[in-house]
């Protein structure tokens, strides 16, 4: 059987398993999907243990069947550079959370991220064409989302950033796909059609510092984090006014939908899946 696996550190809170068995079965694929904790300093030996059977880590998968991988923290900036080969949204996006072999036996990687946000998005009646969108939080998450952002051709967007030097960094990086600015979390004086928060302090409960004229009544709230609860962010976003707050669940699923698809050739309906988990 064909074998894919959720390699992370840690790695025993990871949904993939479940929503990946979800997929096997909804289309009819035979396969085995696990999580695998690598240690932080072998991630580079851990991979190719799994796709090639060979050094320290051999044991991961049964020779020749190990098919993909998904990357999550902290690992996807490292399996982007180990890739021989990168899409053009992948090679942008500096980290990848998804890797399998072309049928040279090479690693390639891609970055489902973005596209999981747009789909999810799109699940919600929301089109991202002409609207003005402010993105706050200059890590990796947000570099991982910006060109599939960028391509459903937004009238402008606008990343802030508490360290503002981070946000021109990847204003540098993307402006030749599009109309993208950079701000400081407290110069910003205009409101936006959709607000995505894609920092980690939710992680932290805490809020970036901004100020509430970000949101008009027709404001759409998107937090990249996910929680049982509303998150920090939404919860404030709403308390401000925001028309509708949604968090990062769907996107967990129709990142891994896409993953699916490179992986399998089958596109999985996510619907259900999502349904699932908001209820588990
Ligand atoms: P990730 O891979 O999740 O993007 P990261 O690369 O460490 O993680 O980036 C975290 C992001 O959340 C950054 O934009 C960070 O802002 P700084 O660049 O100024 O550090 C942002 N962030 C984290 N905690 C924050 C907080 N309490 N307030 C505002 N921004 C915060």
């Amino acid at each position: 059987m064909d074998q894919y696996a959720v390699v992370g550190n840690p790695i025993s809170h990871s949904k993939s398993p479940l929503i990946h068995a979800f997929f096997a079965k909804q289309c009819a694929q035979e396969l085995a999907y696990s999580k695998l904790e690598s240690p932080l300093n072998e991630f580079s030996e851990f991979v190719k243990g799994f796709f090639f059977g060979n050094g320290p880590y051999s044991q991961l998968s049964t020779r020749g069947l190990g098919k993909g991988l998904n990357v999550t923290v902290p690992f996807k900036e490292e399996a982007w550079s180990l890739c021989s080969h990168l899409s053009k949204d992948a090679k942008l996006a500096g980290a990848v959370n998804t890797l399998y072999l072309n049928a040279r036996n090479e690693i390639c990687g891609e970055n489902t991220d973005g596209i999981g946000l747009v789909r999810d998005l799109k699940n919600q009646a929301l089109s991202l064409e002409a609207k003005k969108i402010l993105i706050i939080g200059a890590g990796g998450a947000v570099r991982g989302v910006l060109a599939p952002i960028l391509k459903e051709l937004p009238k402008k967007v606008v990343v802030t950033n508490r360290t503002l030097s981070k946000a021109d960094v990847l204003v540098s990086i993307f402006s030749d796909l599009g109309n993208v600015t950079s701000t400081g979390l407290s110069q910003l004086n205009e409101s936006f059609d959709i607000v995505i928060n894609g920092t980690s302090a939710s992680l932290g409960g805490e809020l970036p510092n901004l100020p509430s004229t970000i949101f008009a009544p027709s404001t759409v709230v998107y937090d990249m984090m996910y929680a049982k609860q509303l998150t920090v962010f939404n919860a404030w976003a709403k308390a401000q006014g925001a028309s509708a707050v949604y968090d990062g669940l769907g996107m967990l699923v129709e990142q891994a939908a896409e993953a699916f698809y490179i992986w399998r050739g089958v596109r999985p309906k996510t619907e259900e899946v999502i349904q699932l988990l908001r209820e588990a």
